[in-house]
């Protein structure tokens, strides 16, 4: 048999191009910003993670340009080596000192990140305990380690709780990893019960902040300051390519786990550090969420009014169980169906990520609208405008609300979402 056969064996892409509904790999002709040249034309972006807006921030820009200048292109080396800059170790004080833990490590990407710690602190003798909704670098990371991985229902206490009482008995360190926020629901992690369990049975506690940084918490700390719980939670992960727009990753936890991350990670120590712009670009974002935290705010109260928007349009939105992430899914059911909104709503000038299998069931295809504090009324507006036009061209086209259906708009995605999400 060819290696290449599967190749050739691939055709569901080419078969959504040559329908003309391809919806991936779509080049800006601009910045990422709220609005963004594509194909030519405007477009109203709903896709981006870039939450607080600070891509397009000139402070942002400069502070790349003048670490550019004085550090040139690129680090040609490891942090462990040669690679390690001035710049690298104030963004990790600054870091620590912000998420109110003793110290901090940085990587080259928020994936990395998660590789980089799990395979680290979660050996031979260990067992990882991970949500079944898991981003999809936490479960390459769990397969890179070499502890035992046991998936739990979906943010579900009662399940984590049967599989830690098994474990009970045995002489095994226990990693409880969560999303803190999950990347294409939007729901929020049960970290109160999650901190209970961990402390009942002497598990320890990771929490991927990727969505929640910038997010959630009154100063943007993300899910634990949500919860009022950021000295229970043993280690907090965070990725540099949403709120804090650049490239890279973090973990903030005690000295003496980070000492030992910094020694023993192979993903960190055979890996060059981050370039001198993209570190420079992260501090001066993190500054900025700590000076303006008027952009936490005014996130949650976009997402507040965009479900309210959505709800008047009466379209299916995945629940949640929040109003203030600002990441909401549409529920559109079957994958030609999603892809043909997806087509029609970037033709009218909005972009949308599809969310189809197998990240998701076959008939629960979502689109993943998100948002960033910048959008303006105007903008958000337009969008809305843009919805309600394209599903009542839908509803023409006989291809609105499926029924049957119906019934998933107030559960979960069930897929083995982890597995396979892109972002
Ligand atoms: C929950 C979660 N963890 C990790 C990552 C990886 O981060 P990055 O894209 O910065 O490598 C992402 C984003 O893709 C994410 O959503």
């Amino acid at each position: 048999m060819d290696l290449f056969q599967k190749c050739r064996d691939f055709t569901k892409a080419k078969e959504a191009m040559a329908a003309g509904v391809y919806p991936y790999f779509h080049a800006l002709e601009s910045g990422q910003d709220t609005e963004v040249r594509m194909a030519g034309h405007r477009t109203i972006m709903l896709g981006s993670n870039n939450y607080l807006g600070l891509t397009s921030d000139p402070r942002v820009k400069k502070a790349a340009v003048e670490a550019v200048e004085t550090f040139g292109s690129g680090c040609s080396g490891s942090r462990f080596l040669n690679g390690t800059l001035v710049l690298h170790v104030r963004l990790e004080e600054a870091l620590a000192r912000f998420l109110h833990k003793e110290s901090a490590l940085t990587f080259s990407t928020g994936f990395q990140s998660n590789l980089a710690i799990i395979s680290a602190i979660a050996g031979r003798n260990d067992v990882i305990l991970s949500d079944a909704m898991n981003h999809a670098s936490i479960v390459d990371a769990c397969r890179l380690s070499f502890a035992k991985v046991l998936k739990y229902k979906h943010n579900d206490m009662a399940d984590l709780e049967r599989h830690l009482a098994n474990l009970a008995s045995g002489d095994c360190g226990i990693l409880i990893v969560t999303d803190g926020v999950f990347s294409m629901e939007g729901e929020i992690c049960d970290l109160p019960g999650i901190v209970r369990l961990a402390r009942k049975y002497g598990a320890r506690i990771l929490v991927d902040d990727a969505h929640g940084l910038g997010v959630l918490g009154k100063t943007g700390r993300g899910t634990a300051e949500h919860f009022g719980l950021e000295s229970e939670v043993d280690m907090i992960m965070n990725t540099f390519s949403k709120t804090l727009a650049s490239l890279g990753g973090c973990v903030a936890a005690s000295e003496e786990v980070i000492h030992y991350i910094k020694h023993n990670s192979r993903p960190f120590i055979f890996s060059a550090s981050i370039p001198p712009a993209n570190i420079a670009a992260a501090i001066e974002s993190l500054r900025i969420l700590e000076a303006e935290p008027w952009r936490v705010h005014r996130l949650n109260e976009i997402a507040a009014y965009m479900r309210a928007g959505f709800r008047r349009l009466g379209l299916p939105m995945h629940d949640s169980g929040n109003e203030i992430v600002p990441i909401i899914p549409i529920v559109t059911y079957d994958m030609e169906r999603t892809l043909l909104v997806v087509k029609m709503l970037f033709d009218a000038g909005v972009y949308v990520n599809p969310v189809v299998p197998p990240a998701v069931p076959a008939d629960y295809c979502l689109l993943r609208t998100s948002y960033t504090a910048t959008h303006t009324d105007a903008q958000l507006d337009e969008a809305l405008g843009v919805f309600a036009a394209v599903f009542q061209q839908l509803e023409a086209m006989g291809l609105a609300h499926r029924p049957h259906a119906e019934g998933h708009a107030h559960g979960h995605a069930h897929g083995e979402h982890g597995e396979h999400a892109a972002h």
